[in-house]
C-alpha cells in the first residue's frame, strides 16, 4: 500500500533545506516528505514521528539509506517538545506537518477508517491505544455523540444521527463499520442520500478525529514546533479540512501579528518574531489534483522565524545546539 505525497516539491521548496540542518517530519507516513528532506542532508538530521507503528516500520524499510540521519519516535506529535529535548534537539532548521489519515491507514479494511468497507469499527492510528470508534460508538452519550458529530463533522443532522445510535445499540452493540454507515443512513432525509458524495463522510470524518484526539494534538504541536524554529528558518503545515486548517491559520497569526497596545500607555517597541510566507495558503496545482485527488482539500501555510528571544533562541544558542 503507498501513499503519493501531497505538495511535496511546494514544502520542499519552501524548507530550503541546509545539509547540516537539523529538521522535524511530524507526520511520518510513507516517509515521503521525510525522504525529500533526507536526501539533501550531509551532516544534518529528521526526527520523525508518527503514532502508527506500521507507518513507521515500512517508512523505515523505504528510508533504509538514510537511517543513520534519522530518528523515529513512535509517539503523539504532541510530546514532540519533550522528545526533541531527550535527542539534544534545542532548535530546528525547519518543521513539516502533513496532517490527517494517510492513504494506506484508509485503504486498509482492518483500521476500519473507511465506509466504503464493512469492517470492526476501530479508527485509531495508534494500534496501542486502548480507546477506539467501537467505545465511542457504543458508550458516548446522546448529548457527546451530538457534539463531536456537530463539531467535528459539522454535519446539520448530528442529532438525528447520534439519536440514531443510540437507539441501535439498545438492542445490540455496534461493532461494524457498515452498520453504522446503515444507521446514519436511516437519520438523513432523502435529499441528502441523493446529494454528491457519501452519507456517512463527515461522522466518520468527526469520530476519527474525537478518537484519536487530532484538533487538541494539533494546536499543542504546531506551538511547540513554531517555538523550537530557529531565526531565518521555516515550518510548513498542510491540512486537509476547514477544523485543522482554523487551528493553524489561528496559531500562525496570532505568532505574526504585534499585539494590540494602549495608545494611552507609553509605546514600547514590540519585535514580532515570525513572519507568514504565503498570506493564503498554498493548494495543489491541477496536475496534482490529476494525478492525486486525494489531494484535493490540502492546504499549505509556512511560517518563518524572523527573530528570536533573549532566552536562548538567541544567535550564540543557535550555534551551540547539539543533536
Ligand atoms: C498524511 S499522512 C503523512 C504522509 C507523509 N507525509 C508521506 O509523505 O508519506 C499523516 C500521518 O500522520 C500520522 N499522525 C496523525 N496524527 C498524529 C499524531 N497526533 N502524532 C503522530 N502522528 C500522527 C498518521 O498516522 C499518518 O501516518
Amino acid at each position: 500500500m503507498s501513499h503519493i505525497s501531497v505538495l511535496l516539491d511546494e514544502t520542499i521548496s519552501f524548507l530550503e533545506v541546509k545539509d547540516n540542518g537539523v529538521y522535524l517530519d511530524a507526520t511520518c507516513g510513507r516517509g515521503g516528505h521525510t525522504e525529500a528532506i533526507v536526501k539533501k542532508l550531509s551532516t544534518g538530521k529528521v526526527i520523525v514521528f508518527d503514532l502508527d507503528v506500521v507507518a513507521i516500520e515500512e517508512a523505515k524499510k523505504r528510508l533504509a539509506p538514510y537511517l543513520d540521519k534519522l530518528i523515529f519516535v513512535h509517539d503523539n506529535y504532541a510530546s514532540l517538545k519533550k522528545h526533541c529535548e531527550d535527542y539534544g534537539i534545542q532548535q530546528l532548521d525547519g518543521f513539516v506537518f502533513d496532517l490527517g489519515v494517510s492513504s494506506p491507514q484508509f485503504d486498509d479494511p482492518s483500521r476500519g477508517f473507511s465506509y466504503r468497507y464493512d469492517t470492526p469499527l476501530d479508527m485509531r492510528m495508534d494500534q496501542n491505544q486502548p480507546f477506539s470508534a467501537y467505545h465511542l460508538v457504543n458508550e458516548y452519550p446522546l448529548d457527546r455523540l451530538t457534539k463531536v458529530i456537530r463539531d467535528y463533522g459539522e454535519d446539520p443532522f448530528a442529532y438525528p444521527i447520534a439519536k440514531r445510535i443510540i437507539a441501535a445499540r439498545m438492542s445490540a452493540p455496534i461493532t461494524t463499520t457498515g452498520q453504522l454507515v446503515d444507521i446514519i443512513k436511516s437519520a438523513l432525509p432523502s435529499r441528502i442520500l441523493h446529494q454528491k458524495g457519501h452519507p456517512a463522510k463527515q461522522t466518520f470524518q468527526a469520530i476519527r478525529i474525537e478518537v484519536n484526539q487530532e484538533l487538541a494534538s494539533v494546536e499543542k504541536a504546531v506551538s511547540d514546533a513554531c517555538a523550537l524554529l530557529k531565526v531565518g528558518c521555516r515550518g510548513c503545515v498542510i491540512t486537509f479540512h476547514s477544523l485543522e486548517d482554523r487551528i493553524v491559520k489561528d496559531i500562525f497569526k496570532q505568532l505574526s501579528t504585534p499585539p494590540k497596545t494602549n495608545r494611552r500607555l507609553p509605546q514600547q517597541i514590540i519585535d514580532i518574531q515570525y513572519q507568514l510566507i504565503n498570506k493564503k495558503p498554498l493548494t495543489p496545482s491541477e496536475e496534482e489534483l490529476t494525478q492525486n485527488p486525494r489531494s484535493h482539500s490540502a492546504k499549505l501555510r509556512v511560517i518563518e522565524r524572523i527573530r528570536g528571544t533573549m532566552y536562548g533562541n538567541d544567535q550564540e544558542s543557535q550555534e551551540n545546539q547539539t543533536v
